[in-house]
């Protein structure tokens, strides 16, 4: 609403970042993308296609009166393994738009156009990066899916050639020119962003990084895919965030809920990570998703794992 208002003529892009474990939050973002009429979406995180990042895609698809594809709803795909960006490389596929158009959320002309388009106008290399990463280096994976853009290019001769862009460790202008050298169309930045003051980080986060040297952040579970294993890269140096995300990232590993804790590794986490009540921070989290996704509630009821997974995230 605030970039409708602020800036009507400018174009932006919204982060639709993939949530394995939360697929209303996923459902729920693309409906009020297309309510909103988002033009471009930079899609993240995802393993495969979902029926919601493909529905936000070909709702965007209509025909010229030449007979062209116009494609109203751009896709920047953020991806760090060659196969996903084969996958948003393709057109969509067609198992999910039959559904999507029996479900009435596409058009059948518009499952037709989506034979005719990729999923993605622009796929980013996503190297080792701050955040969620694979951790592959920029000069491995670059020319990797380069190769495999060129290959799908040659196959299916789409009449726009995608885009292909450089992210990870690019923080200075030496590092945009080698990811420009590589052959990228365009480069994406994030940890430098953080160091900003139109950031909006704290004071005090932005005074760790700027003391922070190469040797100083460390992989940590991921909130969000926590119960996957997943595992995103952190700021180590003055901040105990790694070591106490992986203490309980074990504890979720070795037991069966929260009842199940021995008495000591509870006291230590009430003490130590939480400083409250475990109760406490159960009630919060029941407080919580009833406002966004209260499916979470009514599963995590049936198993004490999943009310411990939770609680930790
Ligand atoms: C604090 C932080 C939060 C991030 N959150 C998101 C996010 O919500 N969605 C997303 O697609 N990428 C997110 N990223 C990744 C960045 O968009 C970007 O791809 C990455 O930071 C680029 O690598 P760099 O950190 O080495 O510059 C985040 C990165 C950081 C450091």
């Amino acid at each position: 609403t605030r970039f409708a208002a602020e800036i009507p003529a400018l174009p932006y892009a919204v982060n639709l970042i993939h949530s394995p474990s939360e697929d209303a939050l996923e459902r729920e973002g693309v409906e009020l993308l297309l309510r909103h009429r988002v033009r471009c979406v930079e899609a993240s995180a995802f393993m495969d296609l979902t029926p919601h990042v493909v529905r936000y895609r070909v709702a965007g698809l209509s025909r010229t009166p030449d007979g062209r594809v116009h494609v109203g709803h751009r896709i920047v795909a953020k991806v760090s393994r060659a196969e996903v960006a084969e996958r948003f490389m393709r057109p969509a596929p067609e198992a999910i738009t039959a559904d999507l158009v029996a479900r009435g959320l596409i058009t059948a002309e518009q499952a037709e156009l989506a034979r005719r388009v990729p999923m993605a106008d622009d796929v980013t290399a996503e190297a080792d990066s701050g955040g969620h990463t694979d951790r592959r280096p920029l000069t491995a994976l670059f020319p990797g899916l380069l190769r495999v853009r060129d290959t799908v290019q040659r196959e299916l001769g789409y009449g726009q050639r995608i885009g292909l862009g450089a992210a990870g460790g690019i923080g200075t202008p030496r590092a945009a020119a080698a990811a420009f050298a590589l052959g990228a169309d365009y480069v994406v930045v994030g940890s430098v962003h953080q160091s900003c003051l139109e950031s909006g980080t704290s004071d005090a986060a932005r005074r760790l990084l700027a003391g922070a040297g190469l040797a100083d952040f460390e992989m940590a579970p991921a909130a969000d895919m926590f119960e996957l294993g997943v595992e995103l890269q952190v700021l180590k140096k003055g901040t105990l965030f790694p070591m106490r995300a992986k203490k309980l990232y074990e504890l979720y590993k070795a037991y069966d809920g929260v009842e199940a804790l021995p008495e000591e590794a509870r006291g230590q986490l009430e003490r130590q990570v939480f400083r409250r009540p475990l109760e406490d921070v159960w009630a919060d989290v029941e407080e919580y998703f009833t406002r966004r996704d209260p499916d979470q509630l009514l599963r995590a009821r049936q198993s004490p794992r999943r009310r411990m997974a939770l609680v930790f995230r």
